[in-house]
């Protein structure tokens, strides 16, 4: 019976020091070579993990009252701050977009963008843009060091929001009862609102504010 006791702790002894070996990560001679310059830069428990680094992901929004960002396949209304400023955030990013969206814009593609287009259409044709099957294989199509942006539409935010880390929202104080496109506005138990732009309005009166938010830890 001790004989037995002791064979079992000495087992037990040598599968928890395997579990240990497993659970360490320790780089191979290329790894370590290929992280040289920048291994001190890592905290610690980045660099002696296996888990790759969670790469940022934006998204960018107009939304009225409620959430409504789409009416008959057109964004219902006309700021053009908005777009400027669409522009000079999403500039030189990725941009990642449903079918649909691509189709609504007025200039295809968004210049001096990587524009990727997600759609179930093996064959679809998309000059100048990528395609992708689904809104987890185009966010994989990005590198971690690139910033990519979350374009729309409603669909491609459902899905994609619980993985983005920043969203810009443009809050557009227009009630559009007519709207069929929703976007899920941000709750505060999983978002902070960083910054909160000044109320502000476009010469025919309709007020907007641009907002960022970002994803609690
Ligand atoms: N206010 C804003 O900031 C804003 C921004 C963007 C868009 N919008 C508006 O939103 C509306 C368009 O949005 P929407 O929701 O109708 O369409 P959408 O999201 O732009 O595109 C929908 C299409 O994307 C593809 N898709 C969606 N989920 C997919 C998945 N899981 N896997 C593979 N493909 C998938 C499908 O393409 P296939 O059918 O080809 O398979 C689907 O028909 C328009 O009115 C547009 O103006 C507003």
């Amino acid at each position: 019976m001790i004989i037995f006791a002791f064979a079992s702790e000495i087992g037990a002894k040598a599968k928890l020091k395997k579990n240990m070996e497993t659970a360490i990560y320790v780089p191979n001679d290329h790894e370590a070579l290929r992280d040289k310059d920048h291994a001190e830069l890592r905290p610690f428990s980045l660099y002696n993990s296996t888990e790759s680094r969670r790469a940022e992901l934006h998204a960018i929004v107009a939304a009225a009252r409620g959430g409504a960002i789409g009416r008959g396949g057109e964004i219902p209304w006309h700021i053009s701050e908005d777009l400027k400023h669409f522009k000079a955030l999403t500039q030189g990013h990725p941009v990642i977009m449903g079918r649909a969206t691509w189709e609504s814009l007025p200039k295809r593609p968004l210049p001096g963008r990587r524009n990727i287009v997600v759609t179930r259409q093996r064959d679809y044709e998309a000059p100048g843009a990528e395609i992708a099957g689904s809104p987890e294989e185009a966010i994989g199509m990005c590198s971690p060091d690139e910033q990519a942006f979350i374009i729309g539409g409603g669909g491609i935010y459902r899905a994609t929001l619980p993985y983005c880390t920043t969203l810009h929202l443009t809050r557009v104080e227009l009630d559009v009862e007519d709207a069929d496109t929703w976007f899920p506005l941000p709750d505060e138990e999983e978002w902070t609102l960083s910054e909160a732009g000044r109320p502000q309005a476009t010469p025919e009166g309709v007020g907007y504010k641009f907002e960022t938010w970002r994803r609690k830890k």
